[in-house]
């Protein structure tokens, strides 16, 4: 047996930032794909992984990178789209994310969903740079495709360069505000205690051998304990999203972030009720370089290992939660492993009261942080639960005593069809957004008028 082989896997590293910022064309043009070109209207729908290897990364660095240096496999970057919240998901009550990128347009600075991600970056205490994104479009710009950030800047004008500059510190004035020491990523020397802006541009390249080779030297340096897994151990990862799959039925998007998962194993997954026991009927594996959501470039495999984005078919994964863990049994007692998972979503639970509000949210993550915002608000819960607005959170919202309870909180999350008739019917108010203190607000707002 290979069981009990170290190793070092591949750090996760999440790419955030506002809508529109370029977090997806910046994946892609690492990746030197086109998965944008195929996306409806060039927003990005679910959740992708993409394994990029080391070799990949020295190659785009060039210059910059000398692969001799670092032993780490390479990295996996999770794209988020700006309405989603990657930074809520957690292994092991810690950040699924090593290392996050946050992305911020050079012209628009500083937006909600950027705000949010640093909030949660901040309470996860996760290691980030910023992608000072779009610099291409700074007037006069004369782009240098592909080149490293300081030698295609000493090439333009004094007026573009200065331009550039100028937007530069105000990103860097704005994470001041919020608390952080920043700097040019040249000037950073301990990445832990300051954060690095890294001026990129996803359409010409410009900078992202920096922001690799940044990204790379943090992992490697600051990281690699973290990295050292027993890699043929048995498998744990958590749940991105439970998604019907044509032909698989139920199926979990799942980020492996510790040992293998083997087809026919049992796991434990984290579920609405109670942790689900099953086997694993099928593991899909997006191909190298490719994306996990463009599904018809899955490839069946008998095994996986951490570090990497998964797709597991397996009977009863109906009530599985986004945000929960998995868990491979292999050769321990399944009891033992059921109450890890147990333990491990009890950490998560949020507490509810007799009367409050109700509140609907995509992850258990994001759950989490929306009932640590509702506290800090005194806002009451009455439950709070992962999952669409159904019929049933409806009818629970409307047996409230006081108006103001009569609320449903939804924040990413969908409004299934026979819900909304059922909304319209009863005196239920609902505030959906993607932006936690925007929902906050909004139900304060509302209570205020209320009470007026
Ligand atoms: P969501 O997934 O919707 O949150 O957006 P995103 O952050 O993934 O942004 P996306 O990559 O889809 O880019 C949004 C728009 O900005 C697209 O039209 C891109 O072509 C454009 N864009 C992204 N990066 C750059 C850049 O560096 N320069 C220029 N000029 N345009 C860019
Ligand atoms: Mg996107």
């Amino acid at each position: 047996t290979r069981d009990g082989e170290h190793g070092l896997r591949t750090p996760i590293v999440a790419v955030l930032g506002h809508v529109d910022h370029g977090k997806t064309s910046l994946l892609d043009k690492i990746r030197g794909s086109t998965v944008i070109e195929g996306e409806a209207g060039a927003i990005t729908q679910h959740i992708g992984a993409t394994a990029i290897p080391l070799d990949v990364v020295s190659k785009v660095a060039g210059s910059l990178i000398d692969p001799s240096d670092f032993d780490l496999p390479g990295l996996l970057f999770i794209d988020t789209p700006g309405h989603h919240s990657f930074t809520t998901l957690r292994s092991r009550g810690g950040a699924l994310a090593d290392i996050a990128i946050l992305v911020v347009d050079v012209n628009d600075g500083f937006q909600p969903q950027t705000l949010e991600a640093i909030n949660i970056l901040k309470q996860s205490q996760t290691p980030f740079v910023v992608a000072a994104n779009k610099i291409d479009t700074v007037p006069g710009w004369k782009p240098n495709e592909d080149a490293p950030i300081q030698q295609t800047k000493e090439a333009q004008s004094d007026r573009a360069s200065s331009m550039l500059d100028e937007k530069l510190y105000e990103v860097i004035g704005e994470l001041s505000d919020e608390g952080f020491t920043a700097d040019m990523y040249w000037r950073v020397q301990d990445f832990r205690g300051n954060i690095g802006v890294v001026p990129v541009s996803a359409e010409t390249g410009e900078g992202i051998p920096d922001l690799l080779t940044v990204l790379m030297g943090l992992a490697q340096r600051y990281m690699k304990e973290d990295m050292a897994i027993d890699v043929t151990g048995p498998g744990a990862g958590t749940v991105l999203e439970v998604k019907e799959e044509k032909g698989f039925g139920t199926t979990l998007d799942v980020v492996l972030y510790d040992g293998t998962i083997r087809e026919d194993e049992t796991i434990v997954v984290g579920g609405m009720d109670d942790p689900i026991v099953t086997d694993v009927r099928a593991i899909l594996k997006p191909r190298p370089l490719a994306e996990i959501r463009t599904e018809d470039r899955f490839e069946k495999v008998e095994e996986i290992a951490a570090a990497s984005g998964v797709k597991i078919a397996a009977p009863e994964l109906d009530r599985a939660m986004a945000g929960a863990p998995v868990r491979v049994v292999r050769d321990r007692d399944i009891e033992e492993v059921i109450a890890e998972v147990r333990a491990e979503l009890s950490e998560i639970e949020v507490e509810t009261q007799e009367q409050g509000v109700v509140v609907k949210a995509d992850t258990l993550g994001s759950l989490e942080a929306i009932a640590n915002a509702m506290d800090e608000a005194e806002i009451p819960v009455m439950r709070a639960e992962v999952g669409d607005v159904a019929p049933r959170d409806i009818s629970v919202a409307s047996t409230a005593n006081e108006d103001k309870h009569k609320t449903i909180l939804a924040f990413n999350v969908d409004l299934l069809a026979d819900a909304e008739q059922r909304a319209e019917e009863s005196d239920v108010k609902l505030f959906e957004s993607g932006v936690i203190y925007r929902l906050i607000e909004e139900y304060e707002e509302y209570v205020e008028e209320l009470e007026r």
